[in-house]
């Protein structure tokens, strides 16, 4: 039987740690943080062993820290996922998203008629009626959206 070699990756000095995303949900992730870019280091584990999870993803972005729009997004795709900040090799933040009962802002409506897609000061405002997985409903018209049609306003992959 071989052993293998140890393969450390290496650890990020500043940046941030996105821990505890649902498997297969790191792809998703990065579209949502317009990664990988030229410029950016990124590592990313798919379908890792988690005592807690069973399986997770995880993602390490090299010298950038995540704004507060940017988690909130996340919260819709990895309702469990943690945020560690890096600075200097050590943690210095670790946070969780967190998927509110209302989302303002962060998506449309998919119902093309909706007052928030034909009047255009008017904000999209949901009620989030199922946490996992994943449903939405218009407050303005009553759309309820799933978790494919939210994932899909983030683009294809
Ligand atoms: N400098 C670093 N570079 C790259 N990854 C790091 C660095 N520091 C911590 N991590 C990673 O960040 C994640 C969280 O680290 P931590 O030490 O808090 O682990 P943990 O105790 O398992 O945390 P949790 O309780 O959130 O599961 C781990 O996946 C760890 O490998
Ligand atoms: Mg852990
Ligand atoms: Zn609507």
């Amino acid at each position: 039987m071989k052993t293998p070699r140890e393969l450390k990756v290496t650890p990020i000095r500043n940046g941030t740690v996105i821990d505890h995303i649902t498997a297969n949900k790191a792809l998703h992730v990065l579209k949502i943080l317009n990664l990988p870019s030229q410029e950016t280091a990124v590592t990313i584990g798919m379908n890792v062993k988690s005592s807690q999870m069973g399986a997770k993803d995880i993602v390490k972005i090299e010298g950038r820290e995540l704004e507060s729009a940017e988690v909130d997004k996340i919260a819709l795709i990895a309702p469990q996922a943690t945020i560690n900040i890096i600075r200097d090799y050590e943690i210095v933040t670790k946070g969780k998203v967190k998927l509110l009962e209302t989302i303002s802002g962060i998506i449309r409506c998919a119902n093309p008629n909706c007052i928030t897609n034909t009047e255009e000061p008017v904000d999209s405002l949901f009620y989030v009626t199922s946490q996992e997985p994943l449903v939405v409903r218009c407050y303005f018209c009553e759309r309820a959206m799933d978790q494919a049609e939210i994932e899909n306003q983030f683009g294809p992959l």
